[in-house]
């Protein structure tokens, strides 16, 4: 018989069904508790997957024999929560961003480093398909030297969804706007294909909505490998665009648009090199939809591929590995993020150390 990792849930919102969803549809994960402050989620949710159902987490960690936690609660919450549940003897998955400051992110590799525990953080998208054929391709070489790398991230979100929580759009618990909540799955794509990012010059700004963090940013890259780079994201453009991510070399070409690879294009794949002024319309193209799956609605593109990254993590228990994104691998993008903030503040080059 599978032995089950017996999994807890803290926060049982937007987010926290997916990873019930997810965790039940894993033949070796079972969910066994719940925990939310406000009863009725924690109800509905443990109702649903015949879970227990606890108001306060730290009684859950009491009651519960657990093997993983997940925390699903507030973005300025997760460093509190995630470090609780480590100290408590748990395995810890983390929604993202893993932190929103950075003395929290020290915080909590700290606690993880202390406690021998594994941290996963959640970055769903780097399961997709496209994203690790082109990450694959890259560390093959295959793009030859990288040049430009681009994430463009044109989504919308109604007033209401800002309004439907207190902590939306704050800097306190959400710790930005597009870039922290929404982008930042871009974010680390971008930085996992092209490499880290040494600086950044940006504007932000909030154009359409009342809120108190950006709606509006655009960023310059220079990565730490030399290449140029932008990030262009919004929750302002109605109804919702492509989501595109642009990764350019003197050997290849990938553009991911809505988490597909939608254009490839190798030279070594040539039977003959391209003319002088380029392939242009030769070049291979692949198909992309035309309306991407989150940039409309945050809910619609989730929970495959969360279950995908809870395998991951229940691999890494296993076989005592490293989860793929641990707590390290997700710094980076928050820094990235927390650099452009500083950098419209400031109006300067950051140069992230
Ligand atoms: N990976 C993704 O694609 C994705 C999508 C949506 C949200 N998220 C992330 O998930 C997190 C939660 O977002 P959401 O949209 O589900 O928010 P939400 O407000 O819908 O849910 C958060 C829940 O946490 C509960 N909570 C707050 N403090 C608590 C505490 N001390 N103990 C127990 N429960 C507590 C709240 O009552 C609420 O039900 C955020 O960090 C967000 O960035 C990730």
């Amino acid at each position: 018989m599978v032995e089950k990792l017996r999994f807890g849930i803290i926060g049982c919102g937007v987010i926290g069904p997916f990873h019930a969803q997810a965790i039940t549809s894993l033949p070796d994960a079972e969910l066994v508790a719940v925990a939310d402050n406000e009863p009725d989620k924690a109800q509905k949710l443990a109702e649903k997957y015949h879970a227990k159902p606890y108001l306060d987490f730290q009684e859950m960690f009491a009651s519960e024999q657990l093997d993983v936690i997940n925390i699903c609660t507030p973005s300025g919450m997760h460093g509190e929560h995630a470090c609780a549940a480590m100290r408590a003897g748990y395995h810890t998955i983390v929604e993202k961003p893993m932190e929103i400051t950075r003395q929290r992110l020290d915080e909590m590799l700290r606690v993880q480093q202390e406690t021998g525990r594994k941290l996963a953080v959640i970055s769903q998208h780097r399961f997709d398909e496209g994203a690790m054929k082109v990450h694959g391709l890259l560390q093959e070489g295959a793009f030859g030297r990288l040049v430009l790398g681009n994430a463009a991230i044109p989504w919308w979100r109604a007033q209401k969804y800002y309004d439907s929580g207190a902590w939306r759009g704050t800097w306190e618990l959400d710790g930005g706007g597009v870039l922290m909540n929404q982008s930042i799955h871009s974010i680390d794509l971008l930085q996992w294909l092209m490499g880290p990012v040494k600086s950044i010059y940006a504007y932000t700004d909030t154009l359409v909505h009342r809120m108190e963090t950006e709606d509006v940013a655009a960023a310059v890259l220079r990565f730490t490998n030399g290449a140029i780079g932008t990030i262009s994201a919004t929750t302002g453009a109605y109804p919702g665009a492509v989501t595109r991510i642009e990764i350019f070399g003197d050997k290849g070409s990938a553009i991911i648009e809505n988490d597909r690879l939608g254009y490839l294009h190798l030279a070594r794949d040539d039977a003959e090199e391209v003319g002088a002024y380029g392939g242009g319309s030769a070049a291979k193209k692949g198909s992309a939809e035309s309306v991407a799956a989150g940039a409309a609605d945050p809910t619609t593109a989730l929970g495959y591929t969360h279950a995908l990254q809870i395998a991951d993590m229940i691999r890494a228990i296993k076989e005592d590995g490293t989860p793929l994104l641990d707590g390290q691998a997700a710094r980076h993008p928050v820094e990235i993020i927390l650099g452009i903030y500083e950098s419209a503040r400031t109006h300067k080059e950051v140069i992230l150390s």
